[in-house]
């Protein structure tokens, strides 16, 4: 069922609907209603009752008045104590109207109820109110109410001397004047104004006190006579302490003969705010329409909202608190209205003709007014509540409420936009959080109910408020109470901390944790190379870990790749297919790089004793600080999820994907996945050492040379080790794949234990001729050769296999090369053949064979002056120039 807005059942005040109202019309003023200066619903006896809701203690106060002033019977003196704004002066001036203009009103019918019969006919009536008296020139307050009731002669004397009259001069008035009413109001007021115009008139405080007292006892003993009197129940804080004894006197004296009225009370508030802010009520079945939605969705909803919202009492509550919901008059009345400032009932009324005001302009769809619609940008809205709190919340407003929670919902979209779940929830924890005693903040299932409504996913609430919490600033949950300090919150400490942390600490936090993840493996891990030539050139499988400005898919990374696998500095890289890349992901890079940020940020405010953090902060603190520790390294390897390796035409990339959960090494991770995908292989057919491993025209080849043929050549298998050829190699000769030469023995067709890398792969048809034409001569030859001697000890030896140490190496003590090398590579040989030779031993002799032509010929000054000029200015020696 849709159920209709609020503003299409009730019509506001047209001052409300024209947000055209003053403040003076929440401010009921004695002294202007005397005077007529007072806005017409307080001076116009009819307005005043249209808008006057008859409350019971409204009722019971005008049936005493009337019972004592005609019968005498009843109280003779009523004090009307109430906190501020909670409705006393409103009560005197019923009284006042009631009494003064009695026979002009007496047909209304909220009169007629609540004289019920009876009249003010013949009653005089006085007031005194002590905010419009003037303490120094003005009438004292005997003299003004003697002057009222027409017979100020009997006080003359006491009122130009302010002096109390005493207790007969008053009874005589009271018998001129017959049955009488006389209302006080703000008489602390005047006491107070008094004490500040000078010492001297201190005085005025005594006569004062004197003066109620005899003036109480005067109408107590005085028949038909009543006196109704108002103080406030505190003090405002700019009285001071003699205001305060005044006030604690004036309950003294009048205290004696006092009977307490509370104006309004209970579930009254609301038919007092809908008199004072609706022209017209609307129609009462919608009302009660809508309280039995209200409570079908509460009880629908079980659990998830307070016990109180789902009994049937709570939809007569809705329905007489019609177009607000109770919860929010409630939060505004009892936790708001709890600050001496915020003057409850006028306080509440202020608030809401301004929220109503608001609301119908923009016409806000709601079948109820409920705190989450409150709207916090409107300057005097929430000036009505930040005055009473401090202007500090000014910026906690603006940071969290109307700027973080509507970014909440802008960013999320649907439900979230469309009603206002983050910012309606911040508004309504905004409200909750305030309160002059000390019941503060919000819990889950207060908070639905300030903010579910017809259409509203309630499944929504838990999910939002965890997102307030994330990211507003001085948003906090204690003990799954919510509410809003001027204290940042942990969150904000943690963002704003986050600012300081450099980039250089993000990029040794994670070389930190790249070390840690890459030790164990297969791999020489080499992080962050800057260059080429920082990845030694070797057969030892190698991850060249890049540095993260280098991401995967950038151009920079690409290039660093190719040069990688190319070069090894300024020579050409020989074992090209034992280097592997591994690169961060754009995207995970991002998100690994604010977890890191976020954990530095942790670990400095953990560090940080200097900061003032509350209890239950820092242990949340610590608990965020290990769960980061804990997700670091996933973080990491989740990042560096991109790995390359040389292919046919060029550097090949693959995306590991997600790593699994519980990952704890990056190198491992990678070994694995290198494995899995072939790239990496731990163990070959024979048949691929001959395919792969020997060229066509090669009929014998050490498994050393293949082993390189695999390690240098990009596109194909990577060997994890030499180990890998051997067993294959021990394979190929036993099943006749091919035969394996150790010394001059062959093996052929045949079991054999121990190949070493020097050993020789033998093509099968030379193997195979080989066997047949030795297979006459006896097999024993074989062992009077040294190298058969060897291979045959060897065979039981229980030497490791492959042990480096092992075997003394062959190795050649002297190279003679003759290479064709392209002419603009020269350079290349000094830096990677000569070199290397230089190094390892003598001085190499270097003869160079240079064959040039041209059709055109040469012409004799390249000749001589410069090639032979040169090549003596080097200091080589010519051995041979020849021209043709
Ligand atoms: N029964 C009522 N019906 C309609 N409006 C009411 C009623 N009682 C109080 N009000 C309104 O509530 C507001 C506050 O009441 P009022 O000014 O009488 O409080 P107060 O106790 O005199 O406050 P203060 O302590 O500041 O003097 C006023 O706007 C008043 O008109
Ligand atoms: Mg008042």
């Amino acid at each position: 069922m849709v159920l209709p807005a609020w503003w299409q059942v009730v019509t506001p005040h047209k001052d409300i609907r024209e947000k055209s109202f003053t403040e003076a019309v929440f401010a009921a003023d004695l002294g202007d209603v005397l005077s007529a200066t007072a806005p017409e619903e307080y001076r116009d006896p009819r307005l005043f009752f249209a808008k006057t809701y008859l409350t019971a203690g409204l009722k019971n106060l005008a049936r005493n008045v009337l019972e004592r002033l005609t019968s005498g019977r009843g109280d003779p003196v009523i004090q009307l104590q109430t906190p501020f704004g909670g409705g006393k002066t409103h009560s005197l001036i019923t009284l006042y109207h009631l009494v003064k203009f009695f026979s002009e009103i007496n047909h209304i019918e909220q009169v007629k109820e609540l004289t019920m019969g009876g009249g003010f006919t013949g009653v005089r009536v006085a007031a005194f109110v002590g905010t419009s008296a003037d303490p120094v020139k003005g009438k004292t307050p005997w003299g003004e109410i003697a002057y009222q009731l027409g017979f100020y002669e009997v006080v003359r004397d006491h009122d130009v001397r302010r002096v109390a009259p005493g207790k007969e001069r008053i009874k005589e008035i009271f018998q001129k004047s017959g049955p009488a009413l006389i209302l006080i109001d703000e008489l602390l007021e005047y006491i107070v104004k008094a004490n500040r115009v000078e010492k001297v008139e201190r005085i005025t405080q005594g006569q004062t006190l004197a003066f109620l007292q005899e003036l109480s006892e005067s109408v107590a003993a005085s028949e038909k006579t009543a006196l109704v009197l108002t103080l406030p129940a505190s003090i405002l804080e700019h009285y001071d302490e003699e205001a305060e004894k005044a006030l604690a006197q004036l309950q003294k004296v009048s205290g004696r003969v006092e009977s307490i009225y509370v104006p309004v009370e209970g579930m009254e508030v609301y038919e007092v705010i809908r008199k004072r802010l609706f022209e017209d009520p609307g129609d009462q079945k919608v009302h009660r329409l809508v309280a039995e939605e209200y409570l079908k969705l509460y009880q629908g909803l079980g659990t998830e909202v307070p016990g109180e919202v789902r009994e049937t009492a709570f939809r007569e509550k809705v329905e007489r608190a019609y177009p607000f919901h109770p919860e929010f008059i409630d939060v505004l009345y009892e936790r708001w209205g709890s600050y001496p400032t915020f003057q409850r009932t006028r306080g509440v009324l202020r608030l809401l003709a301004q929220v109503v005001g608001d609301l119908y302009e923009r016409k806000v769809t709601a079948p109820l007014i409920q705190s989450a619609l409150v709207n916090l940008s409107s300057l005097p809205i929430r000036r009505e509540f930040v005055k009473h709190i401090g202007n500090e919340y000014d910026s906690v407003i603006n940071s969290d409420v109307t700027g973080k929670a509507v970014r909440i919902d802008q960013e999320i979209g649907s439900e979230y936009e469309k009603y206002g779940i983050a910012r309606g929830l911040a508004t309504a924890v905004f409200l909750y959080s305030f309160s002059g005693a000390q019941r503060r903040g919000v819990t889950l299932p207060w908070l639905r109910v300030a903010l579910l409504r017809e259409g509203v996913p309630s499944t929504i609430v838990g999910d939002a408020v965890n997102k307030l919490e994330e990211s507003l600033w001085y948003f906090h949950a204690e003990k799954h109470v919510y509410s809003f300090k001027n204290q940042p919150n942990l969150n904000k400490v943690i963002t704003d901390r986050e600012e300081t942390i450099e980039e250089s600490q993000i990029r040794e936090a994670l070389s930190e944790n790249l070390a840690k993840l890459t030790k164990e493996g297969s791999f020489e891990v080499y992080p962050w190379p800057r260059e080429a030539s920082g990845v030694p050139d070797n057969r030892r499988l190698k991850l060249v870990v890049f540095d993260p400005a280098l991401k995967e898919g950038m151009p920079e990374t690409k290039a660093f790749a190719k040069e990688l696998l190319e070069k090894a500095g300024a020579t050409f890289r020989i074992y090209r297919n034992v280097v592997f890349a591994l690169a961060v992901d754009q995207d995970a890079y991002a998100g690994l790089k604010g977890k890191l940020r976020r954990y530095l940020a942790l670990r400095d405010i953990a560090k940080d004793t200097s900061l003032s953090l509350a209890p239950a902060s820092r242990e949340e603190l610590q608990a965020k600080l290990k769960q980061a520790e804990k997700d670091i390294p996933y973080q990491v390897i989740n990042a560096y999820r991109h790995v390359g390796w040389g292919g046919n035409g060029g550097v090949v990339w693959r995306d590991m994907g997600l790593p699994p959960t519980g990952e704890g090494s990056l190198t491992g991770r990678v070994f694995r996945y290198l494995k899995d995908e072939k790239p990496i292989l731990s163990s070959i057919t024979p048949k691929l050492i001959l395919e792969k491993g020997m060229g066509q025209d090669e009929e014998e080849k050490s498994i050393r040379e293949i082993y390189d043929i695999f390690l240098k050549t990009p596109g194909f298998p990577c060997l994890e080790s030499e180990e890998v050829l051997l067993k294959a190699a021990r394979e190929g000769a036993e099943k006749g794949v091919f035969g394996v030469r150790i010394g001059d023995r062959l093996f052929f067709q045949e079991p054999l234990l121990n190949p070493e890398p020097e050993s020789l792969v033998v093509r099968p048809e030379k193997a195979a001729e080989e066997k047949k034409s030795s297979s006459g001569k006896p097999e024993e030859g074989g062992e009077t050769t040294t190298g058969g001697t060897e291979g045959r000890k060897e065979k039981p030896g229980p030497e490791p296999e492959g042990s480096p140490g092992g075997k003394k190496e062959k190795r050649p003590r002297k190279v003679v090369i003759k290479a064709s090398v392209p002419w603009d590579k020269l350079s290349y040989i000094v830096t990677g053949v000569i070199k290397p030779l230089k190094t390892s031993g003598t001085e190499p002799e270097i003869t160079i064979e240079i064959k040039a032509e041209t059709p055109g010929g040469f012409d004799r000054t390249t000749l001589d002056s410069k090639v032979k000029e040169t090549l003596s200015q080097l200091g080589a020696k010519i051995m041979q120039w020849d021209e043709e």
